[in-house]
């Protein structure tokens, strides 16, 4: 039957091992019920898949103002700051804030959390590489591995645009994830039905597969779904980092590394974590 053809046509070609970066869907922070979803995973308690849990996100901001990177009166920009589990944090402790998010669901739940606290935060729902900020913060964050999951030319031109938003000997702040992590964490090829789930709000199936490109410490979760309107691809691509590899980044983009911990709470740096969090200022 021509359904059963078109179908395994289809997952024949998403089998195949594709291009590095070759994209899936456009985005899925932006669908309608995907960040949907993502706002429930960002939020929950019980798993740290969208953002990392309370406790820690609080042990992150306690270290960060410890180190001194970051101080009450200097403005920060929170770059991919999700649901504003940072920003908000960070205005209660006397920070000037700006979030930046791709997600309208995320803003909107920042935003209204924002305003019950009555602190002063700005969110803008833009796209990393829309934006114009010029020596305009003390520091910028970017929290969770956001920049592990860029092929190298929108790197370059997003570290340009944090550079650009800096003021001169202003910080970035951020984490990336190494091998080790993605080797511990990776999916396997997995399918299961559900009648609603995180990727649909009625009933589909989900065919789960990674590949694995080691000689350039990339890897590619993939996930097909498929529901009574068809199929669709969706790729989540992981560029992951060693310590040489984030110097060498840092160092083409005019930052010097002025700290490197195991991760942004403050652990030690050993050469063998699953996160490496650096403190980088803009070259003058
Ligand atoms: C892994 S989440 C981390 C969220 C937040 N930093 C945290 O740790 O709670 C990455 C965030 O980046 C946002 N994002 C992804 N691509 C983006 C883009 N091109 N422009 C703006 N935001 C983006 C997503 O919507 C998401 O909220």
């Amino acid at each position: 039957m021509q359904i059963y053809k078109e179908t395994l046509d289809i997952i024949n070609r998403y089998s195949k091992k594709p291009e590095p970066f070759e994209p899936g869907e456009k985005t899925f922070w932006d669908d309608p019920h995907i960040s949907r979803s993502m706002l429930e995973a960002h939020l929950s308690q019980n798993h740290d898949a969208a953002s990392r849990k309370v406790e820690t996100i609080d042990r992150t901001i306690d270290n960060l103002f410890k180190a001194g990177a970051l101080k009450p009166g200097m403005r920060l920009l929170d770059l991919g700051c999700g649901p504003g589990l940072y920003a908000q944090r960070l205005a209660m402790a006397g920070m000037e804030v700006v979030g930046v998010d791709i997600s309208e669901h995320s803003i909107g739940y920042a935003r209204a959390a924002a305003e019950e606290l009555n602190l002063p935060v700005e969110y803008h729902c833009v796209n990393f590489f829309d934006l114009e900020f010029q020596n305009e913060f003390d520091a910028v964050i970017q929290v969770y591995g956001e920049l592990n999951t860029f092929p190298e030319a929108l790197l370059v031109q997003l570290l340009a645009a944090v550079k650009k938003a800096l003021k001169k000997d202003g910080v970035f702040i951020f984490d990336v994830s190494t091998r080790k992590l993605r080797t511990q964490n990776k999916i396997q090829n997995n399918w299961y039905y559900s009648d609603q789930g995180f990727w649909r709000p009625g009933r589909h199936l989900v065919l789960e597969m990674c590949f694995d490109y080691p000689d350039r410490d990339l890897w590619l979760n993939q996930y097909i779904i498929i529901d009574e309107s068809g199929c669709k691809v969706y790729r989540n691509w992981f560029h992951d980092y060693s310590l040489e590899a984030v110097k060498e980044l840092l160092s083409k983009a005019g930052f010097k590394l002025k700290t490197v911990w195991n991760d942004l709470t403050g652990s030690v740096y050993t050469g063998d974590g699953e996160w490496i969090a650096v403190i980088a200022q803009k070259n003058s």
